[in-house]
Parts: C-alpha cells; structure tokens; sequence
C-alpha cells in the first residue's frame, strides 16, 4: 500500500480536533498531561487577584466575565468561581471555552467559541501550544514544510512561502538542518482574541521560547498518559509546541514576563497562610513547583489589557 502523506498542521488539527480526535476520546485531559492548574490553588489564588484587579479597573461593572480559553478539564475556572465571595459571584458571568466536550456533570457554562463580546477576564492557560500550526525545516535552500504519514514517519514537503516565510525569517530564522513551528496561527489566533474585549485583560500563559533562545530541534512533541511519546498525529496521544511568546507580546502593549515574577507580583508568597502547618507546607510545595525553572516555573505569561490601566 502506498503511504499517504500529509503536510504536519493539517495531521496535527485533524489528529486532536477532528472527529475522532484526542479530544473526543472522552478521557479527562488531566490523565495526559499536567499543568500548573492541577498543582493545588495557588495558580487560581494568583489569577483571583488578578480578576479583583481587573473589576476594579473595570470600575466594578454589572457583570464581569470570566473566561477560560482552552478550558480542558475546566478546573481552573471551578477553582476561580469557588475563590470569588458571594457579591462577586453574584456579577461574575464565568465561561469555559474549548473544542472538547465538556467534562460530566459540569454546571457552567461550557462553549466552544468566545462569547462575543468580552468585559473582564480571559485566561488562556496552556491553549496557544494546542493550536496545530506549520512545521518546517531548513533544507540548506528553503524552509520545508514537513509532511507526516499516519504511523508518524516525516519527509520535506513544499518550501514555505507567503505570511508565514515572513513571520519566520522575523521571529525564528532557521539555518540548515534546523526545525521550527510557524507561531503566524497562534499570533492570528491571539489577534481574535484581543478583537472580543470590549474592556478588561486577556492573558496567555504558556511554555515558551524566545528569538534569542529557540531550540534549533523546534518544539514539536506528544504526551499520552503523563509519559513523552514519540508524534504520531493518529488521535492516540496529545500534540502540543512551545509557544514563541515575544511575538506574541509583539502584538499590543502590555507586560510579557515570567511565571515566577507574576505569581510574585500577585502576592502568591503573600497570601495568609491560615490553617494548619500541613496546609503550610503544602501551599509552599505548590509554589516550589511552579516557580521551578526547570519546570512550569519555564512558563511565560503575556497580558494585554485593553481599554484598562492593568500592571501586572
Ligand atoms: C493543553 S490543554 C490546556 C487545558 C487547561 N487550560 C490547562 O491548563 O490544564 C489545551 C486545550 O485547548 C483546547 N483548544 C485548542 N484549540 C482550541 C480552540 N480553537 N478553541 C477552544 N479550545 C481549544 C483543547 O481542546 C485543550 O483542551
């Protein structure tokens, strides 16, 4: 049998989203892959603050949205609505946003586009490494889109043009032999998201690379339950790249910085510690992991208000 290839963005999007895509597997994402969400409350403490800031530059309005893009397992918004008191609950219009179904007996509401528009908060925490986007390498002559067959073998397919040639040779100049993901869909994807806000923030938090420091291998990779596999866009397993978050800072004013600083900035090593010292102990645990630079204390976080004075 001949193999079919196909060019690695569109293997990518069809292997996670279409219709029998990871996604829909039906298994809660959280048996795949960690993030800082599943590291207690510390994050969902932090961005609490942050929704408190953003409402009161907000000038407290009627209803405050709340949106998290890219929702997966949804337990960061859960954790948030069950921080806000009863005055805020009472404004807060909380919204889940993602491509998969909603977890069982879920109670908010569950989209799978953006509310129109959006007064308040947008996190999307860990969404822009989900965006499928080009793979390319370098042939001496031409960035190459890779093409993948269905058990994961690669060959060079045709030499990248356009936007997307563009965007590479500003943000990730590649040499012979080197690799790389075309962040041009996740800076567009971005562009939407800024289009939605009426007022308020929308922030993106994930790992990232920056134009000094790209990995010449790119960033391509795949977990299946908690453990690295090798990309094989079959709907087995989850597909995921790194994020270039300087050209996504690039595209509005706001603050690009480290996760460490933010949760600092937010008063996360602040934050009473009422309760036991077990409690104590864990909470400082929590914040140990994700501030670990080897870790998810690598994470970048971008924040881009709009229509609102918001220092991070
Ligand atoms: C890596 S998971 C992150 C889940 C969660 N935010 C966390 O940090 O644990 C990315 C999620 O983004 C969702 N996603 C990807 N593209 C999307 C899109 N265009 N619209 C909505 N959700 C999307 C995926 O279905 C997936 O659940």
């Amino acid at each position: 049998m001949r193999t079919q290839w196909v060019d690695w963005e569109e293997a990518w999007r069809d292997a996670l989203y279409g219709s029998s895509g990871f996604v829909h597997t039906g298994e809660a994402p959280v048996l795949h892959f960690r993030t800082s969400v599943h590291v207690g409350t510390v994050l969902a403490d932090a961005l609490a603050e942050l929704l408190d800031r953003t409402d009161h530059a907000l000038g407290r309005p009627q209803v405050l949205d709340l949106v998290d893009l890219g929702a997966g397992g949804g337990e960061l918004l859960s954790a948030m609505v069950d921080i806000a008191g009863a005055p805020l609950r009472r404004r807060l219009r909380p919204s889940a946003v993602d491509l998969r179904p909603a977890p069982m007996q879920w109670q908010l509401p569950w989209l799978a586009q953006l509310p129109e528009r959006v007064t308040g908060l947008v996190i999307a925490h860990e969404w822009l490494d989900a965006i499928p986007c080009p793979v390319v390498q370098h042939d001496g002559n031409d960035a190459r889109r890779m093409q993948v067959s269905a058990d994961g073998t690669e060959r060079l397919g045709v030499a990248l043009s356009g936007p997307g040639l563009a965007w590479l040779r500003r943000w990730w100049p590649l040499a012979d032999g080197e690799r790389a993901e075309v962040g041009l869909h996740r800076d567009r994807a971005w562009q939407q998201v800024l289009r939605h806000m009426d007022a308020g923030a929308a922030l993106a938090v994930d790992y990232g690379h920056l134009r000094t420091e790209r990995p010449c291998a790119g960033t391509l990779a795949a977990y299946r339950h908690g453990r690295q596999v090798r990309p094989v866009p079959d709907g087995s397993c989850d597909l995921t790249a790194h994020v270039s978050l300087d050209s996504l800072a690039a595209l509005a004013p706001g603050v690009h910085t480290t996760q460490a600083e933010a949760l600092d900035n937010l008063g996360a090593r602040e934050q009473p510690q009422l309760g036991s010292w077990l409690r104590q102990a864990v909470r400082t645990g929590q914040i140990a992991e994700l501030t670990d630079p080897a870790g998810f204390g690598g994470f970048g976080w971008v924040l881009h208000p709009t229509n609102i004075d918001l220092p991070l």
